[in-house]
């Protein structure tokens, strides 16, 4: 069968081996920057297949998880529900062997890596920044997953855009003022744009960044204070989570701290996601199996919903 449209486009990524998930982010790593909605005709007006029985056939390539951010896939494919995503939290690796500590992470079926870059300011510890993120890129294609607890994530986004960030997550409490400016340059970098809460922020502040013009794209409900790994899981922050899962039912919804075996499943059943997990998997004795049971956790979770 000829390939065609954006079968023809998956083939490509399979041929590249790129790991990516969102077309935006497709279209730039296959060199021709396009708009989403540029990218939706290409899609969908193809010749070939135009109905959308068609189209639904194409959806169930099993190359399409990796399209699963993509709000209109997931509109003509409902009953895949938002697929999971385990993002090992790399504040948790070995820093001096970061490249090596990605690259285990991704052979033992992480699918994201999750890069905390904190300013000394917002958060009481210093990471991270640019530069480490630039060296990481040139060792994987793989989506780093950047967490950025800093008082002017503005000043990141240039930065962050041509070190090869692939999303940029802010923290609502910094950003009342310029989050729609902030949104805008970030998917201009090509990132794609996320924001965060602090267990103490009401999750309605997020709902104006989800629902504009121009929407993040996933919402990270910190599950600990911000600024250190290893602390213990707060299980009262669930609740935002049940009530975002409720109102966006195709959302991307990050978890982050204090998520393990142990916390998994209540943060699953609320309906997150996208799990982040550091010491509990770099800290285990065989970390595949964590992230293997992370996953299972919330594709249970999904099924029985
Ligand atoms: C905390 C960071 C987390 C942290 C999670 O501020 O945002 O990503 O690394 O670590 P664990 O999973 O150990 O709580
Ligand atoms: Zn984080």
């Amino acid at each position: 069968m000829p390939l065609c449209g954006w079968m023809k486009v998956f083939h490509e990524l399979v041929q590249r081996k790129v790991q990516l998930h969102n077309t935006r982010q497709l279209f730039l790593n296959l060199g021709k920057p396009k708009s989403h909605s540029h990218v939706l005709e290409y899609s969908f007006n193809d010749k070939e297949h135009q109905t959308e029985e068609e189209v639904k056939n194409l959806l169930r390539s099993p190359l399409i998880p990796l399209f699963l951010s993509h709000r209109r896939t997931r509109l003509l494919n409902p009953e895949m529900g938002v697929a999971a995503k385990i993002a090992p939290s790399m504040l948790s690796s070995d820093f001096a062997n970061l490249a090596s500590e990605a690259k285990r992470m991704l052979s033992l079926g992480a699918d994201w890596l999750h890069m905390d870059i904190m300013d000394g300011h917002f958060v009481p510890n210093l990471t991270i920044g640019a530069p480490v993120i630039e060296s990481l890129r040139k060792h994987t294609t793989a989506y780093l997953d950047c967490h950025l607890m800093v008082t002017n994530p503005l000043d990141y986004v240039d930065p962050m855009g041509k070190a090869g960030a692939s999303g940029f997550t802010f923290h609502v409490e910094v950003s009342k003022e310029n989050w729609q400016e902030l949104v805008q340059k970030i998917k201009a970098k090509g990132m794609r744009p996320g924001v965060a809460v602090k267990p103490g922020t009401p999750i309605e502040e997020v709902y104006p960044l989800v629902e504009g013009e121009n929407p993040v794209e996933m919402v990270l409900v910190m599950t600990v204070e911000p600024g250190f790994g290893g602390q213990k899981f707060m299980p009262e922050t669930m609740e935002k989570v049940q009530v975002l899962r409720k109102k966006y039912p195709s959302l991307d919804i990050e978890v982050d701290g204090g998520l393990g075996p142990s916390t998994i499943d209540v943060a699953a059943s609320a309906g997150a996601n996208c799990i982040v997990a550091g010491s509990s998997v770099f800290g285990a004795s065989k970390p595949g199996q964590v992230i293997s049971l992370l996953r299972k956790s919330v594709q249970g979770a999904q099924q029985n919903n």
